[in-house]
């Protein structure tokens, strides 16, 4: 809005950060083309935040976005996960937690050998559309599930979506495709298609943990939110030496936020006596 709408604004404006995947990405396209007006720390890019939140926040809370909707059973189910990012891997490890197959699709061919190696069966979305009973979107990307999937899909599927917004499942097409649509309970939409097959659409394709659920557990939001007010004390204290560009979270700063997490939750660990300190860093010795 400050970049189009209200320019007006910008004066004084010292400097943002962002919280999610697809901000970070569409903030580095902007600088990439020159367009940003300010510097930006990337705080999703923190492991502090994507390596938790992303990956343990979204996993649960997506399922239980998923289980409040429909009351489906897990158990026994073939469960499709679309991405297999720090979203899909929390994703896919709970539903397998929780007794499903999963299934996993994915276009990053280093993704997808690791979600083999993981354990999880890998395959195209062509492939997974017509065995899964519940797929979940977890890509940033858009049309992830379109037309060709809906057309081969299993009587009573469910899909939803935990990404980036309601692009992720092309639903005009799946508008198109069907001969009527009925609520059958709160945000789930049975569409009813021309030879007789139901699809449910859960929380119209937004994102389902925050639909039906409540989002993430504020024990895991916490390393987020320190991450956003270290990086805004960062901003205030350095802006006059960055650039109109998209930083990471310095490395000590993210450190910190784990080292407090542990703190908080009464967890010591080691630290590197000198000795070690010297080992790792010289070159002479153990060569
Ligand atoms: N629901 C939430 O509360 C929540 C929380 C954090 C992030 N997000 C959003 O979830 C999305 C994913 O975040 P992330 O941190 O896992 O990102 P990520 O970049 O780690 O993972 C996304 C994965 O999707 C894959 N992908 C892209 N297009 C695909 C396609 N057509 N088919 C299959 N796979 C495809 C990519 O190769 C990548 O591995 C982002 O839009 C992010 O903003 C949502």
């Amino acid at each position: 809005v400050l970049h189009t709408k209200r320019t007006d604004a910008l004066d004084g404006v010292i400097g943002g950060t962002e919280e999610t995947t697809t901000g970070v990405m569409r903030l580095r396209a902007m600088a990439r083309e020159g367009v940003l007006r300010y510097p930006i720390v990337a705080v999703n890019d923190a492991d502090t935040k994507h390596l938790f939140d992303n990956r343990y926040g979204t996993g649960q809370s997506t399922i239980d976005g998923i289980i409040r909707a429909t009351n489906f059973l897990l158990a026994g189910s073939k469960f499709v996960v679309a991405g297999y990012g720090w979203c899909g891997r929390g994703l896919a490890s709970r539903a397998r937690g929780a007794g499903a197959e999963v299934l996993i699709t994915e276009v990053d061919p280093t993704k997808a050998l690791e979600a083999v190696m993981d354990g999880f069966r890998v395959m195209s979305m062509n492939e997974a559309a017509t065995i899964g009973d519940v797929f979940c979107t977890v890509t940033g990307n858009k049309n992830v599930l379109g037309k060709e999937h809906f057309e081969g899909m299993k009587n009573g599927a469910i899909i939803c979506n935990s990404g980036h917004f309601n692009v992720e499942i092309d639903i005009p097409a799946l508008e198109k495709m069907a001969s009527s649509k009925r609520t059958t309970r709160s945000f789930v939409e049975e569409y009813s298609m021309k030879d007789g097959r139901k699809i449910n659409l859960l929380g119209e394709g937004r994102l389902i943990n925050l639909v039906s659920a409540e989002g993430h557990p504020p024990s895991v939001m916490d390393m987020s939110f320190a991450d956003q007010a270290l990086s805004v004390e960062y901003m205030v204290k350095n802006h006059q030496s960055l650039e109109r560009t998209v930083y990471r979270v310095p490395a000590d700063l993210d450190k910190r936020v784990a080292r407090l997490k542990l703190e908080s939750m009464g967890i010591k660990i080691d630290r590197l006596t000198p000795e070690q300190e010297e080992y790792l860093a010289g070159w002479s010795e153990g060569t």
